[in-house]
């Protein structure tokens, strides 16, 4: 599926100075490396933001091809190893300042998930810079990475601490297609497909910008560094593909229960179909299409007899569903660039092949750190918000290890027990994507 939207109105935001990975969406297939750098004197770190500037890609022209591109995060960690004062530090929300281990408790990050059975570096002050490579063939991405780490190699005092590869045709390797709902940034030039919604106001995802209240949102000082940038919420999960298998063989006979299980659980079928407009049967060229697979509301289902209320995409973008908790949903919107890494497990393997495999869940805006603590502990771990109780995310939660189960609705309902914990953290970050100009600031 061609996921890429087109420029079809003159853009307002200054896209020479955003970083691309916010309006370009990822290739299907895609390749690339997330590596984590420590810092250990500021000048090393000015001296590598010097060097890796120019490889930093801006949005202008998001909508055309690209054959690879880079994107680089600071963490608040990062920022004090490059010297930035006081006066800009404390200019910065606190939770950003604390890093995402520290708001375990918020983001419901306990048990196997809490900070201290994380993968080094995450969870350790030495996480200071984030870079990304995304391409969409494999010369590219080597040809790119080979760049940047001639160009560490070149900068004593700046450690590589960690580097993963990923890459994926569009699907994740629970075998669904994955990263193609996302707001349309006003400003941008995108028009909304079919479904889309209105666009949503800037501000909500580049600082700097009207945000749907009105104003912008609070702004890191000096206004260099703060305008056109945005926060970046990095979450790695391993997942246990072996154990959704069973909890679908388990609850379902045949391979054709087994699937609509499988949309139940997420709310589309593997294709990327919605249960909203194929309730009974995948319709694979619906989940090609962009025009159709956003296409719809839940106004005409408001029991979930299609697309259960506690799905994955049903919890996670409620649309106009009646909430009985209320919040403003165009608040709650984030702007997804995940990436999965490993081979899919087939679905019928029913054993783990010990093998790593996952998804690297990637959110930007300039609410996204409120946002994803706010999605992890309101309407990921908790049902309440649509009177489903204690019941949770069936894809993303930790599930408690007794009486953990996921309803589809009906007459009568059906309460699948049993569900597990199909994704496990394995370590995450809070990072500060700077517009162009805000890292020229930084390198000085
Ligand atoms: C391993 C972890 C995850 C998996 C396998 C997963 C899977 C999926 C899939 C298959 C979709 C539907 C395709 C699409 O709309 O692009 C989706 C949508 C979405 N997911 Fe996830 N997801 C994961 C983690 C998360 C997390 C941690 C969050 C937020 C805290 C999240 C938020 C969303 C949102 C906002 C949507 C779009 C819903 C819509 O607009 O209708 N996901 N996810």
């Amino acid at each position: 599926m061609d996921l890429f939207r087109r420029i079809r109105r003159k853009p307002t935001l200054e896209l020479e100075d955003i970083q691309a990975t916010v309006l370009r969406a990822r290739p299907e297939p895609y390749f690339g490396t997330h590596a984590i750098l420590e810092i250990t004197d500021p000048a090393a770190g000015k001296e590598l933001l010097r060097r890796l500037a120019p490889r930093v890609t801006s949005a202008a022209r998001w909508d055309e091809p690209q054959p690879s591109w880079m994107a680089l995060a600071v963490t608040y960690q990062g920022l004090v190893a490059l010297g930035v004062p006081e006066s800009s530090l404390s200019s910065f929300p606190a939770n950003f300042r604390a890093g995402m281990a520290a708001r375990a408790e918020r983001l419901r990050d306990t048990g196997p998930n809490a900070p201290e059975h994380w993968e080094f570096p995450f969870g350790t002050a030495r996480v200071h810079v984030a870079v990304t490579v995304f391409a969409e063939n494999e010369a590219d991405w080597q040809s790119e990475v080979a760049a940047y780490e001639r160009e560490l190699r070149e900068v004593p005092g700046v450690n590589l601490l960690s580097h993963q590869d990923f890459g994926a045709d569009g699907f994740n390797v629970f075998g669904y297609r994955d990263g193609f709902s996302q707001p349309v940034v006003e400003g941008s030039g995108a028009e909304p497909l079919p479904g889309d919604g209105r666009p949503i106001k800037a501000g909500e995802f580049v600082l700097g910008y009207p945000s749907e209240t009105g104003s912008p949102l609070a702004t890191p000082a000096p206004d260099v560094l703060g305008r056109n940038g945005t926060y970046v919420v990095f979450r790695k999960y391993h997942s246990h593909v072996d154990a959704f298998n069973r909890y679908l063989h388990d609850n379902g006979r045949t391979k054709a229960e087994r699937e609509l299980l499988a949309a139940k659980l997420v709310g589309r079928w593997r294709s990327g179909a919605p249960l909203a407009l194929a309730p009974d049967r995948d319709d694979a060229a619906l989940g090609a299409d962009p025009k159709r697979i956003n296409d719809f509301d839940y106004a005409d289902d408001p029991r979930g007899l299609h697309t259960p209320l506690g799905s994955h995409i049903r919890r996670m973008n409620p649309r106009d569903t009646k909430l009985e908790v209320l919040t403003d949903v165009n608040i709650r919107r984030i702007i997804r660039r995940s990436t999965s890494y490993g081979e899919p497990l087939p679905a019928d393997a029913l054993t783990d092949d010990g093998r790593p495999r996952g998804l690297d869940f990637i959110a930007l805006g300039a609410r996204a750190i409120d946002n994803v603590e706010f999605l992890q502990s309101e309407w990921v771990n908790s049902g309440n918000f649509v009177g489903l109780g204690k019941e949770k995310d069936p894809m993303i939660s930790l599930q408690d290890k007794k009486g953990a189960y996921f309803t589809v609705p009906g007459s009568p309902p059906r309460r699948i027990q049993n569900i597990q914990s199909f994704n496990t953290l394995l370590g995450g970050e809070y990072f500060f994507m700077p517009g162009l100009s805000a890292i020229d600031w930084l390198s000085r």
